[in-house]
C-alpha cells in the first residue's frame, strides 16, 4: 500500500472513529437514579426548519411523575446558549400513548419541529453540547445525560 494512502486512511478512520465517540451521549457526573439507556435524535445533523425525532429508553426505578421536567441546555464553548424546559409526560408519554408516572422500563419516539429564527446562520452546521436532565417535581433530578448535538442551517 503507498505510504500517503495509509496515512490517509489511518488518519480518517481515526478521526471518524473520534468523532463517532463525540457523538456518544454519556451520563453526567453524580449519581442519578434512572438510568437512560438510548437517547438519539435523527437526523444528524439535525436541521433547522425540519421535522427531527427524538428517541429515549430508560429504566424508572424511582416513578417519573406527572409534571416532571425534561430540561435541556445547550453549550457553545462552555457558554450556555440555549435552555429550555418541557413537561416529561406531555412532550413524551401522552404523544406516545401512555400515562405518567411511569414506572420500569420506558421506550418513547416522538417527533419534534427544529424551528428556525430569523437570526439563525446560513448554510452552517454547528456542534453544540447539550445536557439533559429529568427532574420530579420534587426537584430530584432523576437523570442527567450529555454529549455532543449537530444542527444544520440550511
Ligand atoms: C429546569 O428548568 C426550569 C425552567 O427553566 C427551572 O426552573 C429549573 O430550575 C430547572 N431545573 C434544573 C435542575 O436545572
Ligand atoms: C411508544 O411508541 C413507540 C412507537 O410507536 C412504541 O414502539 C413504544 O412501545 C411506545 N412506548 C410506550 C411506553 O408506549
Ligand atoms: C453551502 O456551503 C458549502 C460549503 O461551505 C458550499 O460548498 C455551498 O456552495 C454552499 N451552498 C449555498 C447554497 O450557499
Amino acid at each position: 500500500m503507498n505510504i500517503l494512502l495509509f496515512i490517509f486512511l489511518f488518519f480518517t478512520t481515526f478521526s471518524s472513529s473520534t468523532y463517532i465517540r463525540r457523538q456518544a451521549l454519556s451520563p453526567c457526573v453524580g449519581t442519578f437514579p434512572n438510568e437512560i439507556t438510548t437517547y438519539t435524535f435523527t437526523p444528524n445533523p439535525i436541521i433547522i426548519g425540519q421535522t427531527a425525532t427524538i428517541h429515549i429508553t430508560g429504566k424508572a426505578t424511582v416513578p417519573i411523575e406527572n409534571g416532571a421536567l425534561f430540561n435541556i441546555t445547550l453549550f457553545h464553548e462552555n457558554q450556555v446558549f440555549h435552555q429550555h424546559s418541557f413537561e416529561f409526560c406531555q412532550m413524551f408519554v401522552i404523544p406516545n400513548g401512555s400515562t405518567c408516572p411511569i414506572n420500569g422500563d420506558y421506550d418513547f419516539t416522538i417527533n419534534f419541529p427544529a424551528e428556525s429564527s430569523t437570526d439563525d446562520p446560513v448554510n452552517t452546521t454547528v456542534e453544540s453540547d447539550i445536557r439533559t436532565q429529568i427532574i420530579n417535581p420534587d426537584g430530584n433530578i432523576l437523570s442527567c445525560i450529555e454529549g455532543k448535538i449537530t444542527f444544520h442551517y440550511p
